[in-house]
């Protein structure tokens, strides 16, 4: 049996959920889906709320509300979207959990013990919004005011601060990246990480005094634990580790999947941090690109961010996801507009892949009463269906990879030559030539050959994949990609269900 562990960032409960969120969850809900659907493969998928820190602090105070008033409100709002979304995760951790707070606890203590940690003076640049220290020569400075390169205020800070020795784990981090090839991917963020290990680092500052929204350090309550050593640590709360080793393979197989900016976090602070507590690093980062509206960053200040919720309630859950995973390249910026977004619909989903599977069903509605003529020792053409499973093979391993655009376009590309294939059989004239012997036969290809897409949609558009299955009359409670052969296909005087119009068209 195989034990993977899929994460999604925690997120930050100070706004409402938007598309960022959104597509986060939905890369790694392909990825859990997928691996949920391979042979002797057991997923733990894990997503939450980061609920601690000045910031959410702020945003609580300006809300007017207590800070836990305030945060079990909106973590709410995420758990609704992981809902909304479909995400199929088996876990949502809240930072202000009791099962947390011990784990954070438990882990700054195992650093404590191995003099990882030491109490000094912070004197320095901080930023609120990314909840992150800098140093001058990262800031730029904009009408005689310092700020980070995206733009963020940042303010100095001067106060007394615990440290992990950071500086201490250069060495043992290039080491790490290097016996670990796959650690941080794409291979151009692995470079980026590397040259910043490489320039140097100093230790970080781990507690925060002037505020109180957070967990506090053992023994010295005036000191609250910094926001992102607890958020990091959800993802060993959540399995209960290092309490209890029981998931131990999990966390061995786990995959953290983020977005570009919060990688400095996840590659360089979260290994060091585990090694210095005697712990392994997670087995995989994955850093997704950002998405820009119609070409603009999206920003508070320009009031421009994308509302997943309008979205899906105008066009569709599985029409949003099938975009965002097909338009761009997992790991490069994207850019959304509304036209683009129609058009990649209208053309994949309504006309390709819908119109193909309606027309194909209606035939067999009106002239053979919804039941499957032939069983497929009975086709002749076997070549397009040969074609089929192979597709399986070739969409697998770039699912593996975070390939998923190129997973599409092979899936999306297949479909181009059913249609073709139906175009040039046009079972149509068979039927009007009374022909029906050969009519049967396009038909039930066609019919095996949707079975086995659909199956290989679940991944990535769900809810449609599974109305094509039920139309189909076929059992996908247990279905797994090895399943996707001969031996589990069609079965002739099968009747099966009368197609519902899955896509709609919408006006370009
Ligand atoms: N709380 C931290 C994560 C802690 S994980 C231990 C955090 N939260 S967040 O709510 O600000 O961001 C969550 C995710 O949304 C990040 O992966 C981020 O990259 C993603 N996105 C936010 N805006 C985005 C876009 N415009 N486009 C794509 N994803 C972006 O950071």
């Amino acid at each position: 049996m195989r034990n993977i562990y899929i994460t999604t960032p925690i997120y930050y409960v100070n706004d409402n959920p938007h598309i960022g969120h959104a597509y986060t969850s939905i890369v790694c809900d392909v990825l859990s889906r997928y691996y949920k659907m391979t042979k002797n493969t057991s997923v733990k998928f894990l997503t939450g709320t980061d609920e601690h820190g000045q910031k959410v602090e702020n945003a609580a105070k300006i809300n007017d509300k207590k800070p836990q008033e305030f945060v079990d409100l909106v973590s709410k709002n995420f758990k609704n979207l992981t809902e909304i979304l479909n995400i199929s995760n088996s876990d949502f951790i809240r930072t202000t959990e009791l099962r947390h707070k011990k784990t954070v606890k438990l882990v700054w203590n195992k650093l404590v013990e191995r003099k990882q940690i030491y109490l000094g003076k912070y004197e320095g640049w901080y930023s609120i919004k990314d909840e992150a220290f800098y140093q001058e020569k990262e800031l730029i400075k904009v009408d005689g005011k310092f700020q980070t390169q995206d733009g963020t205020k940042v303010e100095w800070l001067k106060e007394e601060s615990y440290f992990f020795k950071l500086s201490n784990w250069q060495n043992k981090l290039l080491e790490f990246y290097d016996k670990n090839i796959n650690f941080i991917k794409p291979s151009s963020r692995r470079n980026e990480v590397i040259s910043f290990v490489k320039n140097g680092l100093r230790d970080l500052s781990v507690s925060r005094t002037s505020f109180n929204w957070g967990i506090k350090v053992p023994n010295h309550s005036s000191h609250v634990i910094y926001v992102w050593i607890d958020a990091l640590t959800n993802y060993l709360s959540a399995i209960n580790y290092p309490e209890s080793f029981e998931n131990e393979d999990y966390w061995r197989n786990s995959i953290h999947i983020i977005g570009k900016d919060i990688l400095k976090f996840h590659a360089i602070y979260w290994p060091a941090i585990l090694m210095a507590a005697d712990l392994t690093p997670p087995k995989q980062i994955f850093a997704h690109g950002w998405w820009t509206n119609e070409g603009k960053k999206i920003s508070k200040s320009l009031n421009n961010s994308i509302d997943p919720l309008r979205l899906i309630d105008k066009y569709g859950l599985d029409q949003l996801r099938y975009f965002l995973l097909r338009e761009v390249t997992l790991g490069q910026d994207g850019d959304f507009s509304e036209k683009s977004f129609i058009k990649r619909i209208n053309s994949d989903l309504a006309n390709n892949l819908g119109n193909l599977i309606q027309r194909t069903l209606k035939l067999l509605e009106k002239h053979f009463d919804n039941i499957i003529p032939l069983k497929i020792s009975e086709l002749k053409n076997v070549k397009i269906l040969l074609d089929t499973y192979k597709l399986v093979t070739t969409v697998q391993p770039k699912i593996e990879n975070f390939e998923y655009n190129k997973a599409l376009e092979s899936i999306f590309n297949h479909i181009d030559q059913l249609n073709q294939f139906i175009d040039n059989e046009k079972p149509w004239e068979s039927i009007k030539k009374n022909d029906l012997s050969k009519a049967s036969e396009t038909l039930s290809t066609l019919i095996e050959c949707f079975r086995v897409i659909a199956v290989i949609l679940i991944p990535f558009i769900p809810d449609s994949a599974k109305k094509i299955l039920d139309t189909l009359n076929v059992d996908y409670a247990n279905i797994n990609f090895d399943k996707l052969n001969i031996k589990f296909c069609i079965k002739k005087g099968e009747k099966i269900n009368k197609v519902e119009k899955l896509f709609p068209r919408y006006d370009e």
